[in-house]
């Protein structure tokens, strides 16, 4: 595959890294993370192979929603910094060769935002219309409700102009309405001002509120997710949206504006997500298989975001009861581990029970599957939560650099979990220094699969394993091959694979030493240990496989599919 490819659309096969300054790293010792703490550790986020970083909220705010509840966009919140520390943490990253992406928290603001006071004071005030009010309260649908923790409608009482206003999350988030040309503007303008400052696109929070919830409804809303990403692409062509789109996959296709892949570049694939969950609960493949044949192609030039775990709770809110119970039963059975009825507030590692092979099999997978792994912070040396934080800040702690902590100079603020998964036990420094910790894993696998473009711009193919426990799959994209074995089982597997097109090749492991043939019928048999995985590049044999990969044309125009 011509690698010039993967620098025009760099977020095709980009590794993601999400980070919430407040967590990462205090730089002035008052146990809160800070830009300035962050930017000293650009070196070992470069160096852990990840080329793109997505920064949580770090706008003024009150507080309430951990910074999803923004008070002013256009700057930053002093307690992480001033915007000189910013820029200088941008050039950083840009010397690194990083590129950063920052939420876009625009389907509202804090209550506390100078728009919206005084949108409230009066019925009559020029702001009134940036938000969506009624006369009436609307009849509460639970459905409709997302923090059902906190709140049980979407419409606010505003005793002073006495009306009810929408808030689709809490009720201090009260909703922009972009029905408004003015609202539109004000989004571009912020857009353009952190591009100005350097970002390279923004992750857009709650995609499906932000253009549904309006009033009156918008002809068109998917128009104004394709004027926003047109008006990016004016000022800077390669720019693009991740798009937080939790919603069916026939549906989902809409957001990335269909065929045309004029709105959001990539969405976060939440129903693989879901699905990878009942693969691992299950030890079995075929949830997770059914999903990625399922899984429509993106638009061209446009992508899936692939994750394991996020900021957020893990949702399980499309899969079934039934299922969903399985995956409680297995992974967190007790009631504080829940949240909202439909997902967990805990950590990947202690879910798998702290089996190394298992987690390594997991994130194997992750980087293996189809698309843009997006990795949030702590995941790469296995971090677990802390369940005495409270709801989904349990997964939010400080980052664990080394066996004292090593965030702060000072307490912090959030703490850190005690515990198997206290930083005695889990850090940066002392995996640095072992060859075999997941840290190192995660950077391998990174290599690998920047190595491997085939895994995200390639056509996949989900293969017959013969296995119920073992996930085959291949990717293919110009005539280079790399085929992916997954044993989500506890015991041993051996599987024949039929491999089309690919008899006599050599399949040369990835991960570990060893190489196999392809039989002259196109069919091999791979061993694989409990909770194990491969990576296999396919060469001919009179190819060496380091160059099986990489093959230029001569044309600068993307082949249309692969
Ligand atoms: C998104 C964010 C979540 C936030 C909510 C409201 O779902 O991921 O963290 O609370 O939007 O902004
Ligand atoms: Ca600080």
């Amino acid at each position: 595959m011509r690698l010039t490819y993967t620098s025009d659309l760099w977020w095709k096969n980009a590794v993601v890294y999400c980070l919430d300054v407040e967590t990462y790293k205090d730089g002035n010792g008052d146990g809160i993370g800070d830009f300035r703490g962050l930017t000293q550790q650009i070196d070992y986020l470069a160096g852990l192979g990840v080329t793109c970083l997505w920064l949580m909220p770090f706008y003024p705010t009150p507080n309430k929603d951990d910074g999803y509840d923004i008070t002013d966009f256009y700057a930053i919140d002093p307690r992480l910094g001033t915007l000189g520390d910013f820029v200088e943490f941008m050039r950083t990253a840009h010397d690194r060769g990083l590129r950063v992406i920052a939420d876009l928290v625009v389907n509202h603001t804090s209550d506390q935002h100078p728009w919206f006071k005084e949108a409230r004071r009066s019925k009559d005030s020029p702001r009134r219309d940036w938000y969506v009010w009624s006369d009436k309260k609307e009849p509460d649908d639970p459905g409709q409700v997302v923090f059902p923790d906190k709140e049980n409608s979407i419409w606010q009482y505003d005793r002073g102009s006495g009306q009810y206003y929408l808030h689709s999350f809490y009720r201090h988030q009260p909703d922009l309405n972009v029905a408004n040309p003015e609202v539109r503007d004000e989004i571009a303008r912020i857009l353009g001002f952190w591009m100005e400052l350097g970002l390279s696109g923004f992750r857009v929070d709650a995609v499906p509120f932000l253009i549904e919830n309006v009033e009156p409804k918008l002809a068109d809303p998917h128009d104004f997710l394709a004027d926003l990403r047109a008006f990016m692409t004016r000022r800077q062509g390669d720019s693009v949206l991740l798009g937080e789109v939790n919603v069916p996959y026939k549906e989902l296709m809409g957001y990335f504006g269909d065929g045309l892949g004029d709105q959001v570049t990539m969405c976060f694939d939440f129903i693989g997500m879901q699905r990878a969950w009942l693969s691992l609960a299950r030890g079995e493949a075929e949830p997770l298989a059914s999903a990625l044949k399922e899984r429509p192609r993106p638009p061209k030039d446009c992508q899936w975001a692939t994750f394991l775990r996020n900021h957020d709770e893990l949702t399980l809110d499309k899969l079934t009861d039934e299922e969903r119970q399985e995956i409680f039963q297995a992974f967190g059975p007790e009631e504080d581990m829940q949240i909202f009825g439909r997902g967990l507030r805990r950590r990947l590692p202690p879910m798998l029970g702290g089996d190394l092979r298992r987690i390594k099999m997991a994130y194997s997978l992750l980087f293996s599957l189809p698309g843009t792994p997006v990795l949030f912070y702590g995941e790469e040396i296995g971090m677990g939560e802390n369940l005495a934080a409270e709801g989904r800040m349990a997964v939010r702690t400080p980052m664990q650099w080394s066996s004292e902590g090593g965030f702060s100079m000072h307490e912090p603020v959030r703490k850190m979990p005690d515990g198997p998964f206290g930083p005695e036990r889990v850090n940066v420094a002392d995996q640095k220094r072992q060859q075999d910790s997941l840290l190192r894993w995660i950077q391998l696998l990174i290599e690998r699969y920047r190595e491997c473009p085939e895994l995200a711009w390639g056509t996949h193919t989900v293969i017959d394993s013969g296995s119920p426990q073992v996930l085959a799959h291949r990717c293919d994209a110009d005539g280079a091959s790399v085929v992916v074995l997954h044993n989500l089982g506890r015991t041993t597997e051996e599987v024949e694979l039929k491999l089309d097109g690919l008899a006599n090749y050599q399949l040369t492991d990835l991960l570990v030493d060893g190489t196999t043939e392809v039989s002259d019928k196109g069919a091999v048999r791979l061993p694989l240990g409990p909770h194990g995985c491969r990576w296999l590049r396919a060469s001919p044999p009179e190819v060496a496989p380091e160059d099986a990969s990489v093959k230029s044309d001569s044309s600068f125009t993307h082949p249309r599919r692969s």
